[in-house]
């Protein structure tokens, strides 16, 4: 079953065709160096940009897969959580897409399809314990297949990609700095004392990384001196120019490195808590955006080894946001059985996503076309 997948939860516009679990062909159109210099996502401008991108992406996707919108067995959509404006420009286009051609529509948590996009990579293996970190959210959650999770711990204010990027705004970093604090700390030992671990000292699986993110603030009001004097470009900084920028390089990587090691330290304590409590588990899986920082992959590799577990991390370019993921894990809930009307909704940030969907015997065998099959 080919399945379109379309994602505009938040600054990234992206469509992607996903067979059988493999990823056939992807169109990306970041925002972000749209939004770099407001120092977040400003929603007014990541809706227009959607709405400009989106068709345009279709097109060419097809173009380059060689097929036309008829070849499409099934519209896999991000529904939310998100900004609301950005999810109704992908819903409006999906359900358009879905009269049209009379394919069948899947509305997709956005979260859950972080936490499944490393299924396009390797085989996905359950009961897993699944963390994801992303500019939004932190959450733990138990999986107990592609369409089972349960919530087990959450943030109770800023996500660990928030915490990054309000650490490099401070530094005058452009927007998501999470990346270039990566940079920053390459080589450098950390200095375990430099900032305090966020809330972990409890006995619970929630994070809280407000705490940290003012230590930080205030470590870096006393020392202005290291904060970049003009916001560096977004591409110098990408092509490794971080360090070289910096106007006093030594001094910013051990903050980097030790503020980087607090928030993986961090995210081990509570995923080794969840692990405990969560005994007989197959897979450790990390998604999300942070899931692309280093610290976070070389801590999550070790506790999955050392629990005998099989680490599931997506390639660093399938841990941000990606419409790949989208059409995988709707690809994965039609085999299920699961549908969605043409009055699936979207759903904003801070709202949970329902689980509104209707399910039939059919799975993917009911699909409106399965191009393996008519081919054969
Ligand atoms: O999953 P994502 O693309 O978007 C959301 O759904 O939120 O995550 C974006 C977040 C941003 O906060 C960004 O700074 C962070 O992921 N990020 C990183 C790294 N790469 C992206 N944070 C730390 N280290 C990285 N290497
Ligand atoms: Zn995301």
């Amino acid at each position: 079953m080919l399945v379109l997948g379309v994602e505009t939860s938040c600054d990234e516009t992206g469509v992607a065709l996903v067979e059988n679990g493999r990823l056939v062909a992807e169109c990306l159109a970041s925002q972000t160096d749209i939004h770099a210099v407001f120092g977040g996502v400003v929603p007014e401008i990541a809706s227009r940009e959607h709405q400009r991108m989106l068709p345009v992406l279709f097109q060419n996707l097809l173009r380059k897969a060689g097929l036309t919108a008829q070849d499409i067995g099934a519209v896999a959509v991000a529904r939310g959580p998100g900004l609301l404006g950005s999810l109704l420009i992908g819903m409006s286009f999906a359900k358009g897409l879905c009269l049209a051609t009379g394919a069948p529509l899947i509305g997709v948590d956005h979260l859950h399809a972080h936490l499944l996009a490393p299924g396009l990579e390797n085989e996905l293996r359950f009961p897993a314990l699944g963390l994801l970190v992303s500019g939004g959210h932190t959450h733990i959650y138990r999986l107990d297949s592609p369409t089972e999770f349960r919530l087990l711990g959450r943030t109770l204010d800023d996500a660990a990609g928030e915490a990054f990027d309000k650490v490099a705004k401070l530094l005058n970093l452009p927007y998501p700095g999470g990346r270039y604090l990566d940079d920053l700390s390459q080589g450098h030992e950390p200095d375990t004392k430099m900032f305090p671990k966020a809330y972990v000292h409890n006995d619970n699986l929630d994070f809280s990384f407000s705490g940290l993110k003012t230590a930080v603030a205030e470590y870096l009001a006393k020392r202005p001196h290291l904060a970049y004097a003009a916001m560096p470009d977004a591409q110098a900084l990408r092509n490794g120019g971080a360090l070289a920028l910096a106007p006093h390089p030594q001094e910013l990587a051990l903050v980097a490195a030790s503020f980087n090691w607090a928030v993986a330290e961090t995210l081990r304590i509570k995923v080794e808590r969840a692990l405990a409590r969560e005994p007989g588990l197959a897979a450790l899986i990390v998604a999300g955006g942070v899931a692309a920082n280093s610290h976070v992959r070389a801590a999550m590799f070790r506790i999955a080894q050392a629990n005998g577990l099989v680490a599931l991390l997506p390639h660093p370019a399938l841990c941000t946001d990606n419409a790949a993921m989208i059409a995988h894990a709707g690809e994965l809930a039609l085999c299920a059985g699961y549908r969605h009307g043409l009055d699936v909704e979207s759903v904003p940030r801070g709202r949970a996503v329902p689980r509104d969907w209707t399910r039939t015997a059919a799975g993917c065998a009911g699909m409106r076309l399965d191009r393996t099959d008519a081919e054969n």
